[in-house]
């Protein structure tokens, strides 16, 4: 684990203003943040900068998924930006894998810096899978997909927390940062597959995403170190 605080805080707000003032509220108490594509198509891309100048890292979920010209010229500028992690689609093959890990080097200039590819979305199930023409589970399609994410040299995968285990199994050395956490008690809200902070972290998650539970809490500095006591 890179971080010993594994919560990435997902900052699913409408305005730069709010990321960043959740941002510099949060982050003695947690291991970064993530910038996801609300904030990146509202007000831009900036507000990766605008986070990572806090301190943090941060990781751009862009999502990207093009060909590996565009993809490695994207990924190059989110590097230039001061992203610590970039996310792109695995689907779009180790040529546009290799392509995004190339971009974000270059653009990070010496600053360390990884993709994470993007399994099988949490979202999808076996018979969404079967509709795109892709036969087998979606834990059979992310086990393909995270060998293809270790040989492109990315740094690790975005997975759901039941696919820890396979992953694990199939390309040990990636780090796995892992959405649809729920401490329990606490709503699933549109997750459907989730698992409590403890259980996602003994089944091997390096680090955790999470978004509404801490964001949308009363108070989130305290709903950050309620999840951190529960997985002491
Ligand atoms: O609020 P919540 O904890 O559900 O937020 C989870 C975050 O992780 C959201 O930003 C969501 O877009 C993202 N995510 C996800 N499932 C994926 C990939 C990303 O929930 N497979």
């Amino acid at each position: 684990m890179l971080s010993p605080n594994p919560i990435l805080v997902a900052l699913d707000v409408g305005t730069a203003e709010e990321a960043v003032r959740l941002a510099k509220t949060l982050g003695p108490h947690v291991g970064g943040f993530k910038v996801g594509l609300e904030l990146m198509m509202g007000p831009g891309t900036a507000t990766v900068a605008a986070v990572a100048a806090l301190g943090q890292p941060v990781l751009a979920d862009a999502k990207l998924h093009d060909i590996p010209t565009t993809v490695a010229r994207a990924a190059s500028q989110l590097g230039r930006l001061g992203a610590r992690w970039v996310t792109v689609h695995a689907g779009g093959g180790s040529r546009m894998l290799g392509a995004a890990v190339d971009g974000l080097e270059q653009g990070s200039g010496g600053r360390r810096a990884g993709i994470l590819a993007v399994t099988v979305l949490t979202s999808m199930t076996a018979d969404d899978l079967a509709e795109v023409g892709v036969s087998g589970s979606p834990g059979r399609q992310t086990a393909r997909l995270a060998k293809l994410a270790a040989t492109a040299g990315c740094e690790g995968v975005v997975c759901s927390p039941e696919e820890l285990g396979v992953i694990a199994q199939v390309a040990p050395r990636l780090l796995k940062v892992t959405p649809g956490i729920r401490p329990s008690g606490v709503t699933g809200h549109d997750q459907r597959r989730t698992a409590a902070p403890a259980e996602a972290l003994q089944r091997g998650a390096d680090y955790l995403v999470i978004g509404r539970p801490i964001v949308q809490a009363r108070d989130p500095v305290g709903a950050a170190a309620a999840v951190l006591e529960t997985t002491d």
